[in-house]
């Protein structure tokens, strides 16, 4: 394990990606409980990372120093390569020649982070984004590598293995940055890149035994790739103890709930109970517009429905939730403050505590792109790895204004088309989300001889990496004239469509 020391960097998470991809397992600790996670993880190296403070500053964050006493290796990036100057006796100063964006290393001598990497004299493309440098080294460090705005920028002690760089391997805009990485964690650390998701996927299982024993156990499950692979992995470890509960709200796209319950029952033979609830849910949004109400409607009574579903099976002692490792990792602020509530997000968080359940959370570990991967190892079809995110609330919130049941068959119709045109055209990988919303407003066309007076659709797509920013997707004229004219002569209830050019922020990914 890699202890990876977060000083509340942008990017600390994206050291994590690349440290796993180069097959060695590490986590991620606020500066704050470094200490105690040192303790607990028994780690064989470090890395500490960026961070928006500033090292001259008074109260700026520094590493437990258990982390200089353990003689392990220790990689310094940015800030952490400040603060590892700043403690073992060198020194930092805040600098009028600020460094953000592209730069360039020249190697000045070989060391082991470079190794096959980068040679002697060479010069390489980096990213920095720093205001302060060090000015003096500790004993013991030399200068590897030098840039205009660092002349420390890549430092070395390897009598004690400790390394540190200004710029920041762990981003795409320092192309060799992983291999650097990979070096360290393997190489210099010397440990083997055997963390495969083959070994995960034995691991998880064998806890899941270990934490449910006899216990019964339930899943919501919702079709997406979280919820799918954690009721999967559940299931391997303790067969049907586990029954899965789908409850369909009405809410969900074309086939959906079909498809999904088909899947499972045919391919894993997964205890799966299809709860058709959309009588309930539609019945209740029904002439409701405001956009929090309708999302703390259906997250109330989706609890309700799931509850009672649990009691018929006569309960059960543990939920499982496809919680991943961004929604784990505590984060370092430095503003402090509650952030404003933009939307209440609608997942299953108030179920245990209402049902007494004990969570078994089986990817709590993993990012994404992890899951992904273990879900391709539990076989599961390409369709259900690769899905668009698709919001709780469904539909609804697609649906701006009041919902009934024929908008909503309206808008599944809208939305089937677009995305088939988008499988077609190739687009559906290179768009992060895409859907069709239909709009609370009728305007007035012509069709054949005839006057209509019908609903505008819009069209949203866009690229992200997170859904916490996004752009909206730059298609051709060509492919959007030809999805508006699809859906305008296949469904009956539109008569025009129009497509979102805004991205986020200012807008949300969704409409409502
Ligand atoms: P916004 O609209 O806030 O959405 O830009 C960001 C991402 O989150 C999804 N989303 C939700 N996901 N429950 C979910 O599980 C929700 O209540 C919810 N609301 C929005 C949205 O689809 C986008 O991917």
């Amino acid at each position: 394990t890699v202890l990876i020391v977060d000083f509340g960097s942008q990017v600390t998470q994206l050291i994590a990606r690349r440290v796993r991809e180069s097959g060695v397992y590490c986590e991620i600790a606020p500066f704050q409980s470094a200490e105690e996670a040192f303790r607990r993880l028994q780690p064989k190296a470090i890395i500490l990372s960026g961070s928006p403070a500033s090292t001259v500053d008074i109260g700026s964050p520094r590493a437990p120093d258990v982390i200089f006493e353990s003689g392990l290796p220790v990689l310094g990036i940015c800030y952490g390569e400040q603060t590892m100057c700043a403690q073992l006796g060198g020194k930092v100063e805040g600098s009028d020649h600020r460094e953000f964006g592209r730069a360039f290393l020249e190697i000045q001598d070989d060391c082991a982070l470079f190794d096959g990497v980068w040679a002697k004299g060479t010069r390489h493309q980096v990213w920095m984004s720093h205001g302060d440098r060090v000015t003096a080294l500790p004993p013991g460090f030399r200068i590897v590598g030098t840039s205009t705005g660092a002349p420390f920028a890549a430092i070395a002690d390897e009598a004690r293995k400790y390394y540190g760089v200004q710029f920041h391997p762990e981003v795409v805009h320092t192309p060799d940055g992983a291999r650097l990485l990979a070096n360290f964690v393997q190489n210099i650390a010397g440990l083997k890149g055997d963390w495969t998701m083959a070994a995960y996927r034995e691991q998880a299982i064998e806890a899941i035994r270990k934490q449910v024993g006899k216990g019964k156990v339930i899943c919501a499950l919702s079709g997406g790739v979280d919820s799918s692979v954690a009721a999967l992995l559940t299931h391997e470890a303790v067969g049907d103890q586990l029954t899965c509960i789908l409850v369909d709200h009405g809410l969900m796209r074309k086939n959906e709930a079909a498809d999904v319950v088909a899947m499972f029952r045919e391919h894993y033979n997964l205890p799966l109970i299809l709860v058709d609830a959309s009588d309930r849910f539609i019945g209740a949004l029904e002439g409701e517009s405001d956009p929090e109400t309708k999302r703390k409607t259906i997250g109330r009574l989706f609890i309700e429905v799931f509850e009672e579903e649990a009691k018929k099976l006569g309960g059960a002692d543990y939920l499982v939730q496809g919680t991943l490792y961004p929604d784990v990792i505590e984060s370092v602020s430095f503003t402090g403050g509650p952030s404003v509530t933009i939307k209440s997000h609608h997942n299953v968080g108030g179920l245990p505590e209402r049902m007494k359940m004990s969570l078994v959370e089986p990817l709590r570990e993993l990012f994404k792109d992890e899951v992904r991967v273990l879900g391709r190892e539990l076989g599961l079809p390409e369709s259900f790895i690769g899905r668009h995110p698709f919001p709780g609330p469904g539909l609804a919130i697609r649906c701006p204004g009041g919902v009934t049941r024929e908008k909503l068959d309206i808008l599944r119709a809208a939305d089937a088309i677009y995305l088939d045109e988008i499988r077609k055209a190739g687009l559906y990988d290179a768009i992060w989300q895409a859907f069709a919303v239909l709009l609370p407003v009728q305007t007035v066309g012509v069709m054949g001889d005839g006057r209509t007076y019908e609903f505008v659709c819009a069209l949203r797509a866009v690229t992200s990496v997170d859904g916490m920013t996004a752009d909206f997707y730059h298609y051709d004229m060509e492919f959007l004239g030809r999805a508006a004219t699809r859906i305008i002569n296949e469904v009956k209830g539109i008569n025009r469509v129009v497509y979102d050019v805004t991205s986020k922020p200012p807008g949300t990914i969704e409409w409502e």
